[in-house]
């Protein structure tokens, strides 16, 4: 873990304890790729709310806050209705409940990909509504001029190439990408024109393991995978995903707990104490003095 301090969750975010250590900053996370290798993989975790960004802050180099909400948090069937409002509310809130790790927030689709412009306006407003260090965007070749305007002109840019889940609709589905040759050299030639457009990390999201391998010993800034490979130079889930909030996960997800279960467990025993009025009991309730 790259950290130096244990965040105190019990501490409201007006008067943090202890006293915050200096946020994370996007070229020290370029940084952490030094010849083509990274020492200490990166640790990126998707967050939506101030509360999860609290809990996730001290073990993360870096907070997603992910368009993924939109099926996570607001139950939508793809990342498609997405829109810039829903980003900048949940991005203002991750980077309230964190002070370590570098947030970076998703450009939703409908948002960028229509000129470089477009995308300054849209990036300039979610840094300028939340406070975030950087945009992520999807797309390969065809936004590498997009990813250098913004570069040139103050907001840094994650890029995201293999699966795009904004681009569904084109692609059919969520299956892994690569698996045709000519899919293979098109995921390596969209890594290697993010990289040199300026990116200072890239998400590669469901593609073979050797397309991953091949990606991240070909291009000069860090690769953050998910569905990819341990070889990557960093890793991402879902947070509700890896707790085990949902049954259905993709292949690529590893479970860490069932969070699903522990809730259902403990709502059905409230359940059954208000049924029983034996909730609330004497501890939680007021009487009257003397
Ligand atoms: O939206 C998201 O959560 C993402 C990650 C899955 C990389 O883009």
């Amino acid at each position: 873990m790259s950290t130096t301090f244990q965040l105190d969750t019990s501490t409201s975010r007006a008067n943090p304890t202890p006293a915050p250590m200096r946020r994370l900053t996007v070229p020290a996370i370029r940084a952490r790729k030094q010849d083509g290798r990274t020492a200490e993989p990166l640790v990126m975790l998707t967050a939506y709310t101030a509360r999860q960004a609290q809990l996730l802050d001290a073990h993360c180099d870096l907070l997603l806050v992910g368009d993924s909400l939109g099926q996570v948090i607001y139950g939508l069937p793809s990342t498609v209705p997405v829109t810039l409002e829903m980003m900048a509310n949940h991005g203002a809130a991750v980077v309230r409940g964190s002070y370590h790790a570098v947030v970076v927030i998703d450009m939703p689709f409908g948002s960028y990909e229509a000129s470089p412009e477009k995308a300054f306006e849209s990036a300039a407003f979610l840094l300028k509504a939340t406070g975030a260090a950087a945009v992520k965007l999807e797309g390969g070749e065809a936004m590498a001029p997009t990813i250098a305007f913004l570069s040139q002109r103050g907001i840094p840019v994650m890029g995201h190439v293999g699966l795009t889940p904004q681009a569904v609709n084109v692609l059919g589905g969520y299956g892994a990408r690569g698996r045709s040759e000519a899919e293979a050299a098109k995921i390596l030639a969209d890594a290697k024109a993010l990289d040199q457009a300026g990116a200072f990390a890239m998400v590669i999201e469901g593609v073979l393991e050797p397309i991953a391998v091949a990606v991240t010993e070909a291009v000069s800034c860090p690769t953050i995978g998910i569905g990819a490979s341990a070889r990557c130079d960093g890793q991402v889930l879902v947070t509700e995903d890896m707790l085990g909030m949902f049954e259905r996960v993709p292949r690529f997800v590893k479970r860490y707990e069932d969070i699903a279960g522990v809730i259902d467990r403990t709502v059905a025993r409230y359940a059954a104490e208000v049924r029983a009025r034996a909730f609330p009991g004497p501890e939680q309730t007021y009487q009257p003095k003397g």
